[in-house]
C-alpha cells in the first residue's frame, strides 16, 4: 500500500532518555526539508488523546541538541492499552489531518504504535529511546550511552572514598528489567561484583570474594547492583551481608541522575541518524517499522522485531568482569 505522507505527528513516551531531543530535532528538520508538516504531540499518548499538540518549525527545535529530557515532555498512559482509547486517538489524528506518527520510546510505546497501525491503519515508525538498552532488534537505544557515562563518573568518585575508608559499597544502577547498565558500568569501573536483575543473590560468593580481596591487600570493594523490580534492593542486600556474613557496607542508589544530563556524542549521533531515517522510511512507504542501529549501521526494520528483551547481549561479558576481579 502506498500513501503520500503530508503531515506527521511526533511524540516521546515512557521513561525519558538523554538524546531524545536530538531525535526530535532531526525528525522535525528532515520532515520540513521533505515538505512534510510536523505536529509535536505533548506528553506521549496522554497528550495525543487530549489533543495536545502544536505545529513544529525548524526554529522550535533550535538549541536543544545538547539538552537532556524531552522538549515534548513524556508520560505513561496505561489507558492507551484499551482499544476504545486508541480509537479516540485515531479520530484526533484524522481530524488534524495527521497521516503518520513517529514514536520515540521503549517496547511498551512500540506496542501502542503497532496497535494503532493494525487497528486504524495509521503508519507508525518507532525510534528506540530508553536508557535501559532492553529492546530487541537494535544494538542501541537512545540514552544508554549517557546513562552509563553518568554512572561511571559516580562510581569512580565513590571508589575514591571507598578506598580512603577501607569500605565496601553497593552501588545500585537503573534497570527494572534490564542489567545492561549494570554490566557495562561494572566492567568499566572494575567492580568486584555485578548483581543482575535476574540474579538470586549468592551472598556466600560475595562474602568470599570480598574476603579473598582483603587477603591480597585489597581494602575496598565495589558491587554494582542492577535495580530490578524493587528500586532500593541494595539496602536489603546490604542488611543480609551484615547480618549473615559480618560484612558492613555503604549503599548508594544512583537513581534518576542516570536519566538526565547532556547526551554523549554517541547518543547525539545515533539519535540524529535514526530521526532522519525514520522520516525517510515514511516517504518510502514503510509504515510499521523502526529505525535501529545494527552493527554500527542505522537501518529500518519491522517494528515487530523490536520487543523487550529481559537481558542484553552485554550479559555475555559478565564472565569477563568476574575473571578480572580476582
Ligand atoms: P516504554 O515505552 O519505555 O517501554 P512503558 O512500558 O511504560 O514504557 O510504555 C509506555 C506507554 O506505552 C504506556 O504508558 C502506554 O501508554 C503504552 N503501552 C504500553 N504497553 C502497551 C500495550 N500493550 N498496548 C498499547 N499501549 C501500550
Ligand atoms: O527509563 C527506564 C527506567 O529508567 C527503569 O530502569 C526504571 O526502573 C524506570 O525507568 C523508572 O522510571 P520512573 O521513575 O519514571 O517510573
Amino acid at each position: 500500500m502506498s500513501k503520500k505522507i503530508k503531515t506527521i505527528g511526533i511524540l516521546t513516551s515512557g521513561g525519558d532518555s538523554p538524546g531524545m531531543n536530538c531525535a526530535v530535532r532531526s525528525v522535525v528538520r528532515t520532515a520540513i526539508s521533505e515538505g512534510i508538516k510536523v505536529y509535536g504531540i505533548q506528553r506521549g499518548y496522554k497528550g495525543l488523546i487530549k489533543n495536545e499538540m502544536q505545529e513544529m518549525t525548524a526554529s522550535s527545535v533550535g538549541n536543544i541538541i545538547q539538552r537532556g529530557g524531552t522538549i515534548l515532555y513524556t508520560s505513561r498512559c496505561p489507558e492507551f492499552k484499551e482499544k476504545h482509547v486508541r480509537e479516540k486517538a485515531a479520530q484526533i489524528l484524522e481530524d488534524r489531518g495527521i497521516d503518520a506518527l513517529i514514536i520515540i520510546g521503549g517496547d511498551g510505546s512500540f506496542k501502542g504504535a503497532i496497535a494503532l497501525n493494525e487497528e486504524f491503519n495509521i503508519p507508525v515508525i518507532g525510534i528506540p529511546g530508553t536508557i535501559d538498552n532492553d529492546i530487541s532488534g537494535t544494538d542501541y537505544t537512545i540514552g544508554f550511552d549517557t546513562a552509563v557515562e553518568t554512572a561511571i563518573d559516580a562510581v569512580d568518585k565513590i571508589r575514591d572514598t571507598a578506598q580512603a575508608n577501607d569500605r565496601t559499597f553497593l552501588i545500585e544502577v537503573m534497570g527494572a528489567r534490564s542489567s545492561s547498565i549494570a554490566v557495562k558500568v561494572g566492567i568499566c569501573t572494575g567492580a568486584e561484583n555485578v548483581l543482575l536483575t535476574s540474579d538470586k543473590v549468592d551472598y556466600k560468593k560475595i562474602a568470599a570474594d570480598i574476603r579473598r580481596g582483603l587477603r591480597r591487600g585489597k581494602n575496598s570493594s565495589i558491587i554494582i547492583v542492577a535495580e530490578g523490580e524493587k528500586p532500593g534492593r541494595s539496602y536489603d542486600i546490604g542488611a543480609v551481608l551484615e547480618d549473615m556474613h559480618d560484612i558492613s557496607s555503604r549503599i548508594c542508589v544512583l537513581g534518576h541522575i542516570q536519566r538526565g544530563g547532556s547526551p554523549t556524542s554517541n547518543d547525539r549521533f545515533y539519535a540524529t541518524a535514526m530521526g532522519q531515517q525514520a522520516v525517510l522510511a515514511l516517504t518510502n512507504n514503510q509504515f510499521q517499522h523502526a529505525a535501529v542501529v545494527k552493527a554500527g549501521k542505522v537501518q529500518i526494520v519491522p517494528l515487530s522485531d523490536c520487543s523487550s528483551k529481559s537481558d542484553h547481549a552485554l550479559i555475555d561479558f559478565i564472565g569477563m568482569a568476574e575473571s578480572l576481579s580476582i
